[in-house]
This record gives structure tokens, sequence and C-alpha cells, in this order.
């Protein structure tokens, strides 16, 4: 039996006998001679039988192979200029597991429900496996990131007994004779977490109702969240910027080709250099106004105006100092206009819209007691949160960056649904 390979690693069995795992792709017959596409999920590369190599029975056979049969293939690598990945493999012999019935997702177009509801196969396209590997670079860089850094990793749990992010997205579940919901964010906890560890993240899925059908909203979705202990707004800033620049700096590096088949404009976001644009509340608020927008001064920023700003620059653009009244219950205020916060939100460029939010948090014991009231919370449930204000209170910050939307920005699509394997969005729970 020949070395066993993924066709990922072909180049390193030139002219030798391998074994290939894997889906067929596609196969088309010419007289005397039968070229078969095999993709493994590390690659696709084309695999040629030649009648007289095989016995005819087995030849037969592979007629009849169809889309998402399963086979094992064995041969010897041949270079090929012209063929896809340079390489080929001349078939010695062929072991079928299975001839897949006729599969439902044709290279034919499809309409977006349909692929939707057969996502489990879908993810075998191209085009989503393009994705999901810019997912994967997108979730490696961020953890390196800050583990070079010297963060440390806390996870943050998924059932809670407390909003963090407003009462109108709570997922409520039974948890035994009590209420938990599903935790919107890992924040509250990081806060915890940093006064006994200095700087920590989170990576983990969070959960929002979101009712609205958006192109930008899943109701499940996975958020990076730092937190640093005597941190301010400034410093804060610094590491979302240079946590988006290693970013893209990676899978510029280990994602070009995925990018391509994507069809991405790769120059777009080669542009993108630090330091990135600084805007407060104010200076925004001015660009819409110029540019004719219905955005009411004082209102949270609405998708439309957030498009119309990022396609001002190149960077990403970071926008500070909202109106306190508009932002979470923790958002420390600011000293010099105490009916702003301490916030920033940063905006992914060609109009993708908020990829970051976060902040300095309310470290004054009384200030958060009165911002809790004020947004009618219920005080138990935060008891241990107010804990942190007590025993040695700190000036800290933090943010947290939505994979998802940062994934849709870096491959250019014009919705969420497709960088998550199985989106769950307000009409779809389903596969
Ligand atoms: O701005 P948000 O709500 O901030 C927080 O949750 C803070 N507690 C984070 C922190 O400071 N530790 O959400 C952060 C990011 C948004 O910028 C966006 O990228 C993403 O999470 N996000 C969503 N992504 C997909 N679907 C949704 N429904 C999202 N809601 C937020
Ligand atoms: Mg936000």
């Amino acid at each position: 039996m020949a070395q066993t390979t993924y066709i990922a690693d072909i180049a390193k069995y030139l002219g030798q006998e391998v074994t290939l795992q894997g889906w067929i792709y596609n196969s088309t017959q010419k007289g005397k001679l039968q070229f078969i596409m095999l993709r493994d999920g590390t690659g696709i590369i084309q695999c040629v039988l030649f009648k007289g190599n095989v016995s005819d029975e087995l030849f037969d056979a592979c007629l009849a192979l169809t889309q998402e049969s399963s086979a094992r293939i064995s041969g010897t690598v041949t270079e090929d200029k012209r063929a896809k990945g340079g390489f080929e493999l001349q078939i010695s012999g062929v072991e079928i597991l299975q001839v897949a019935g006729e599969f439902p997702i044709s290279p034919k177009e499809h309409g977006i429900d349909f692929l939707m509801e057969h996502r489990h196969l879908w993810l075998r396209s191209a085009l989503q496996h393009a994705v999901l590997r810019v997912r994967h670079e997108v979730i490696r860089a961020c953890r390196d990131y800050f583990d070079n850094l010297g963060f440390t990793l806390i996870d943050a749990p998924i059932f809670t007994p407390a909003a963090c992010e407003g009462t109108t997205t709570l997922f409520e579940t039974n948890y035994f004779d009590e209420k938990a919901y599903l935790t919107q964010s890992g924040q509250l906890y990081m806060e915890a977490a940093a006064m006994a560890f200095g700087k920590v993240y989170c990576f983990g899925p969070t959960f929002r109702a979101e009712k609205s059908k958006t192109r930008r909203h899943l109701t499940e979705f996975w958020m990076i969240e730092p937190e640093v202990a005597y941190c301010d707004l400034a410093m804060d800033m610094q590491y979302a910027e240079g946590l988006i620049a290693y970013i893209v700096e990676r899978v510029l590096d280990n994602r070009q080709e995925e990018l391509k088949r994507l069809e991405r404009d790769i120059s777009k976001l080669e542009a993108i250099q630090k330091p990135f644009p600084r805007l407060d509340y104010d200076d925004a608020a001015k660009i819409l106004k110029d540019a004719g927008s219905s955005f009411v001064y004082g209102d949270d920023l609405g998708a439309p105006d957030e498009t119309i700003i990022s396609q001002k620059y190149a960077s990403p653009v970071m926008v500070t100092h909202y109106p306190a009244d508009v932002k979470a219950f923790y958002m420390k205020r600011d000293p010099q206009r105490n009916d702003r916060a301490l916030c920033v939100d940063v905006l992914a460029p060609e109009g993708y819209g908020e990829i970051i939010g976060g902040g300095q948090r309310e470290d004054d014991l009384q200030a958060l007691l009165a911002r809790i009231k004020a947004h009618n919370l219920p005080q138990e449930a935060f008891d241990w949160y107010l804990d942190l204000r007590k025993y040695g209170s700190v000036p800290h910050a933090g943010f947290g960056l939505g994979l998802e939307r940062t994934v849709t920005w870096l491959c250019g699509l014009q919705h969420i649904r497709e960088t998550i394997p199985f989106p769950r969005t307000i009409s779809r729970i389903y596969p």
C-alpha cells in the first residue's frame, strides 16, 4: 500500500506512488482516458486513469463515479504545469467507498435559501471553503496577537445570571428552578479576570436575540474580548488598532489563494496602515451632516451612517466619545464632558461598519451603582461585579471584536451568514 497523503502535501511526493483519500469533484472521459478531479479538503487534483493500467471492471466502475462519491485513489505523482496546483496523479488503483446519490448542489445557480438549507453540504464548495479558511486564520491571528503580548486566555461562562449589553436582546433559558441567560459578552467576567491576571482575553460564542433581519447580525456569533487593568481609552485603542493591523497582515500572508478565489480586491487590504484615523462623535456627526444624512445628533450611529463614515477612509476608523445615553451601563464617562462615554467603535472600511466596540469601564463604585439603577438592572445579579470596585478598583479598559463581521469585511462578502459554519439568525436554526 502506497503512502497515504493529503493533496496539500503532494509536492513532496513527486515521482512517488501515493494514496489520496477524498471525494470526486467531477470526471470526464476521453476514449481510453478518464480525468477524475479529486478533492480531499486540503486541495484538488486531477487524477488520470488510463484504461490499460487497471482492470476493465474497475475502469467501468470509475465511469459510474458521481459528484461527491468517496474513493481512495493510488498512483504516481507527476508534474504538469497546466494542471491546477501543478501536479497530477497517474492512477494505478481506485478503491471506491461509496457511489454518491445525486448531489443536491450542482455547479448551476442555487438560491440562498436552498443553499442555507443544505449548509451541511454547501460547506464542500470552493467559495465556502475559502471563507472558512480565512476565518481560521483570523482566529489564529487573534490568539497569537494577544499571546505574544503576554495576555492570559480566560474562558467566560455561557450561562449567565445577568445582561451585559441591554435587556432587549437576551436569550432566556430555564436553569433548574431559576432563569439564566445565554451570554451576550464575556466582558464583565474579563474585568474580574483582569484584576487577577492583569491582561486577559476570552474568545467564545456570544448570543443576542436580534429581532431584525440584517446583513450584519447573527443571533450566535464569536467575539474576541481583551481586558486590561491600568488601561485607559487611548491605550485600549492602540490594542484595537494593533490587533486589526495584525489580522490583516496574517490574512494577506497566509490566505492569498483564498482571497483570490473570492475575487477580493486585495489592494484594499494592502492599503490598511497604522495609525488609523480617529474621530470623536462630533467629528462623525459633522461628516454625516455634510453628507446630507438623516442622522439625528445625540443618537447612536446607524448602519447607513457607519457606511458613509467608513467610505471616507482607506483604513478602519475609530469613533470615540459617543453620548453616554446610547451606550451600555458600564461605560466610564468623560470627566471633561460628563454626557460622553470613554468608548470607541472601530468601523471597517468599504462600508462594512462596526467590527469592534469597547472602551474604558466605570471604576467608581457609586457611579456604577447609579448606572445599574438608571438602567433598571437587577442589582443582586451584579453584586459580584460591584465587588471589583470595592477591592482594589483601578482604571481598566477592553473591547470586543466580532469575528464574523471581521471575516465578512476581509472576504469582501455582502452578507455575514457565510462567515460561520452553521449560521443562526432570526429565521434559521437548521441545519
Ligand atoms: O459593541 P458590542 O455590543 O460590545 C460588547 O459586547 C462589549 N461588551 C465588548 C467588550 O468591550 N468586551 O459588540 C462587540 C462586537 C461588535 O462590534 C460587532 O463586531 C460584534 O461584536 N457584534 C455582532 N456580530 C454579529 N452579529 C451580532 N448580532 C453582533 N452584535 C455585535
Ligand atoms: Mg457596539
